[in-house]
């Protein structure tokens, strides 16, 4: 079923608008292809100060699209005003990894970010409001937020790791010279880092199970892991600034599979709250297979995980412990 009536516009709230994200993310909202082409949209902009003039400018282009189904741009510095109502917020803005950096060094600098645009989310947000959490470390700013907002369900709190499975669905399909269409069930489990699973066990290739076709866990262990979960370092050292278009894209499709739904037969990787699946402690925001049907998602249960899966899962589970342990350390939550 639609969640969201055809006669209504939807409020979608971006904050970092002015960002290089933003920039590859906005337009594609405005043409519809987040919430689909036949649901009106009103942007709300959020940016520091200093970044509100960049901001007013990517509204003037958005406005010279004359897109049909953009009702409105509203731009502000104040969280309080950017989630006022809003229905679907994505948290892009903060502050990127450079060369050599670690997300980990980031957990100080944008942790401050995510506290007051939770508080914010909490005091005005719609009811069916739906958060998906971009900016770095995802996984745990999506936990900052939802630590502030104790009035919307955790649940509607999710981060992205879509990237890392769209980039793991490319490198299997190089790899099997088929097209990614071919492609099912592939996903990753864990932190949005380089300690996260991108898991072929469960992946099918027509009717073929993955792992079989490929034949080759040197490669699977040596070559495809490490190629997927080190791709954004790799992007930022070749483009000399992090993933951008493929970010934006990515965002669309968590954002459309949660709204539209998942595909009959396909799945989708999500960071969410834990229910304690898979033995991922509870509440911690982990990346799982999930399935999304009338605005929902649902963790994909009764999986086989291998002993090699088993391993991996828990050392990125550790990681995300032990980043909910620094941001607890320092106040956050
Ligand atoms: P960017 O520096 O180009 O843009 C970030 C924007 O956020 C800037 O315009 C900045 O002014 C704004 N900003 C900073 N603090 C803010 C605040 N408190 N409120 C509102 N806006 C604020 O960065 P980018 O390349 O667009 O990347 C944004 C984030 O997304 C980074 O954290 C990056 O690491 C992350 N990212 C995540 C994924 C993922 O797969 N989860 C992929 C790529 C990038
Ligand atoms: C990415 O995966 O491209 C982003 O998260 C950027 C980064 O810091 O890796």
């Amino acid at each position: 079923g639609r969640i969201f009536p055809v006669a209504r516009s939807v409020n979608v709230t971006v904050t970092g608008a002015a960002g290089q994200i933003g920039y590859a993310l906005l337009f594609r909202i405005a043409s519809g292809q987040l919430l689909g082409q036949d649901t009106k949209v009103r942007l709300r902009l959020l940016e520091i100060p200093q970044a509100v003039k960049a901001a007013e400018g990517t509204a003037m282009e958005l406005e010279d699209c004359a897109f049909p189904l953009l009702e409105g741009i509203d731009i502000t510095d104040d969280a309080k005003t950017a989630f006022d109502g809003v229905n679907v917020a994505l948290l892009v803005g903060a502050r990127p990894r450079t060369k050599g950096m670690e997300r980990g060094d980031l957990l100080e600098a944008n942790g401050g970010i995510f506290k007051p645009q939770g508080e914010a989310i909490n005091a005005g947000a719609a009811d069916d409001v739906r958060v998906l959490v971009v900016g770095n470390p995802a996984n745990t700013n999506a936990l900052i937020a939802q630590q502030h907002a104790p009035d919307v369900p955790a649940e509607r709190f999710t981060a992205m790791t879509r990237l890392d499975e769209n980039r793991a669905y490319s490198q299997l399909a190089n790899k099997l010279r088929v097209p990614v269409t071919e492609i099912k069930r592939l996903v990753i489990w864990g932190n949005h880092s380089a300690t996260q699973y991108p898991d072929l066990t469960h992946a099918v290739v027509g009717d073929r199970n993955a792992l079989e076709l490929v034949d080759d866990q040197e490669w699977v262990e040596n070559t495809f892991i490490p190629t997927v979960a080190k791709r954004g370092a790799a992007i930022i050292e070749a483009r000399g600034a992090s993933s951008a278009a493929s970010a934006a894209n990515a965002a669309i499709d968590h954002v459309h599979d949660w709204v539209n739904g998942t595909a009959e037969g396909q799945w989708a990787s999500m960071a969410v709250p834990s229910d304690g699946s898979y033995g991922v402690p509870e509440g911690l925001i982990s990346s799982f297979p999930v399935v999304c049907k009338d605005g929902k998602y649902e963790i994909v249960q009764g999986l086989t995980i291998d002993a090699f899966s088993r391993g991996k899962i828990a050392a990125t589970v550790a990681e995300l412990e032990e980043e909910r342990d620094a941001v607890r350390n320092l106040g956050l939550i």
